[in-house]
Formats: structure tokens, sequence, C-alpha cells
């Protein structure tokens, strides 16, 4: 019996291996467009599509970065300037793409761009606050996939929408987790919608890793910014002890365990851009499949018990 089983087990991840094996061709033909092109995955994705000979389309928010990536790739490789927070960059940037890739539409879409924006506890937070993260994260994410879903549909294309594991558990205050939690609906209902027109979506789900948004100087002064602004009777509640507590702990265990290893993500964000049978959902990391995911899954008393072991306790907590 337990063998017939293990047999079963082993069949069935020798035909997913063959199955994922299967590559989609003219490779070269087909039109890549990637968002935060300017640092970290989205930049090394970049990169790796251009040497795999696919024609890369990089936005990079500033004209710096993408000059910088133009002298690091070939001459096939365009750029463009886009801000996902505003309409007016997304409409110039759609048409910018539309010039390109005229009759065969783009093949893959790729949301990367995000930020971390204002974090810390929710109390110690604006409205606006949140509303900076919402607008670039996730309504930005939004409105260029609106814009540019025409001519994916003309390719019978790909969507790959960067998450985050935090897209699966809330891992702190401010409008990061929400931003991404947002993203799997969004990606939920689209995959199913588009389904219809030969469209795949696929989520990324990485784990923790180093590039500028978990850049140490860069997380501890969105905290502090969020604590500074706090009221008085927060910061009372909470007490300058908690903040120090809460910095070190995320300075000194959270932020150095980020993995180095950034092509663990792009690798997944290739591969569902040039499968032929791409997953609906990569995890990126040993910290996401081992960790994060399984404990997505857990009863909602064992996860937070895990996840508030060893933070500290406001002054006034009961
Ligand atoms: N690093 C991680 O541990 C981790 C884990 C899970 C998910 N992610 C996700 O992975 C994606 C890429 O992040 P990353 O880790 O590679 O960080 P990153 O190096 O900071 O890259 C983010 C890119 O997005 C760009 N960007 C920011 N705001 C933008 C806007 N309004 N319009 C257009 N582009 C904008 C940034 O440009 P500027 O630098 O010019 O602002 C940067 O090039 C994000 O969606 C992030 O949420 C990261």
């Amino acid at each position: 019996m337990w063998l017939y089983l293990a047999a079963l087990v082993g069949l069935y991840y020798l035909v997913r291996w063959y199955r994922e094996r299967q590559v989609v061709s003219h490779l070269r033909d087909k039109y890549v467009f990637i968002t935060g092109c300017g640092s970290g995955f989205g930049n090394l994705l970049a990169r790796q599509l251009d040497m795999r000979g696919l024609r890369v389309l990089a936005a990079c928010r500033t004209e710096k970065a993408a000059e910088q990536l133009r002298a690091q790739s070939s001459d096939r490789l365009e750029t463009v300037t886009l801000d996902i927070g505003k309409t007016e960059s997304i409409t110039a940037a759609t048409q910018w793409v539309k010039e390109r890739v005229g009759d065969r539409g783009l093949w893959g879409l790729v949301n990367n761009a995000g930020i971390s924006g204002p974090s810390g506890r929710n109390e110690w937070l604006t409205k606006q606050d949140f509303v900076t993260t919402l607008n670039v994260n996730l309504l930005g994410t939004i409105e260029v996939t609106l814009s540019l879903l025409p001519l994916v549909r003309k390719a019978r294309g790909r969507v790959v929408n960067v998450s985050s594991v935090a897209g699966r558990l809330s891992l702190g205050g401010g409008g990061y987790s929400i931003s991404k939690y947002g993203i799997e609906a969004f990606s939920d209902s689209l995959r199913r919608e588009l389904a219809h027109f030969g469209v795949k979506v696929a989520v990324i789900e990485p784990g923790s890793f180093k590039t500028n948004m978990s850049n140490t100087e860069r997380v501890l002064r969105q905290i502090r910014e969020g604590w500074n602004q706090a009221r008085s009777e927060i910061k009372e509640i909470y007490g300058e002890k908690f903040l120090e507590s809460y910095l070190k702990l995320i300075s000194e265990h959270v932020l150095p365990a980020a993995e180095e290893n950034l092509s663990e993500v792009t690798d997944c964000m290739e591969h569902a851009l040039t499968a032929c049978h791409p997953r609906t959902r990569y995890s990126a990391g040993w910290d996401a499949k081992l960790f994060y995911l399984p404990m997505s899954y857990m009863p909602t008393f064992l996860a937070d018990a895990i996840l508030t072991r060893g933070l500290p306790r406001p002054a006034k907590a009961l």
C-alpha cells in the first residue's frame, strides 16, 4: 500500500517536472514589459531576459536608472520612465509600448514595481501613510494592468504580479501587507477572467531578500518616521523602550536573515513567462517555502503565537 502511494507521488512529480520543462517557442520575437527595473528583482529580471534573447521593455522610475540599465544590457533592451503612481505616466508608457509591439501584442507584463512605505504599528500611522503605499503597490499595479491588458490579450500572453509572503500573512503594520493581499485578490479574479482569452496570470510570492527595499537604514528610517508622527498619547502607551527594542529586533534579527540570491525570485518570474505550463503561484526563498507559507495554513492562534514571539510589549500593555 505504501509502495503504491510512494509510486503515485513519484509519478505526479515526474509528470509535473516534465510539463514544467516545456518552453514556449519564438522567445526572441516576444516583448516583455517590466515595471520597477531601476533596482532589485526588476533590474535583474530585465538583464536576465535580455540575455535569454527576449525583447525587453524595461520601465524605470528615473531616467538615471534607465541609463544605467541600458549600459548593462544589449541594444535590444529598451527603456521608458514610468511612475506607476501617476495616471499620465502610465498613459504615456502604454502608448510607448503600443508603438513597439504593434500587431504582435505584448507577451509579458511583469508588475514588479513597489515600495515598502511608511511602516511600524498601525496606530502610529495616518490614513495618508496607507494611501501612499496602496496608491503605488496596489492601485498603480491595477492601473498598469488595465492599461496594457488589450495588448497582452492580443498576444495571448502572461501577466506576472509580484506579491509577497506578506500577501499571505500580515507581518507588520502599514499599507504594505494590505497592498499585497490586494494583489493576491486582483490576480485571482484576473486569472479566472483571462483564461477565456488564453492569457495566463501568475503570482510571485518572495520571502525576504536583500534589495533596496529591505535596506536596514531605509527600513529603520521608515519606522522612526511613523513613530515620530504618532500622537503623544499613543507614544505613551507604547513607550520609547518599545520602539528601541522593536528597531533592534528588526535590524539584528529580521533583516539580516534576508536572502542574497535574487535569482531565486527572477527564475520564478522567467519560468512564469517562458514555460508552456506556468504555475499560478511561485514561492521564492527558503523562508517563504518552509516558514511563512506553511504558517499561513496554520490555525490563527498558532500563527499569532509564533509571529509575536520575541516581540517587545508596549509599556501600557495589559
Ligand atoms: N525584497 C524583498 O524582500 C521582497 C519580498 C517580497 C516582495 N517584494 C516585492 O518585490 C518587488 C520589487 O522590490 P525589490 O525588493 O526588488 O525592491 P527595490 O530594489 O526597491 O525595487 C523596487 C523598484 O520599484 C521602483 N518603484 C518604486 N516606486 C515606484 C513607482 N511609483 N513607479 C515606478 N516604479 C517604482 C523602484 O524605483 P526607485 O528605486 O527609483 O524608487 C525600484 O526600482 C516589490 O513589489 C516588492 O514589494 C520584495
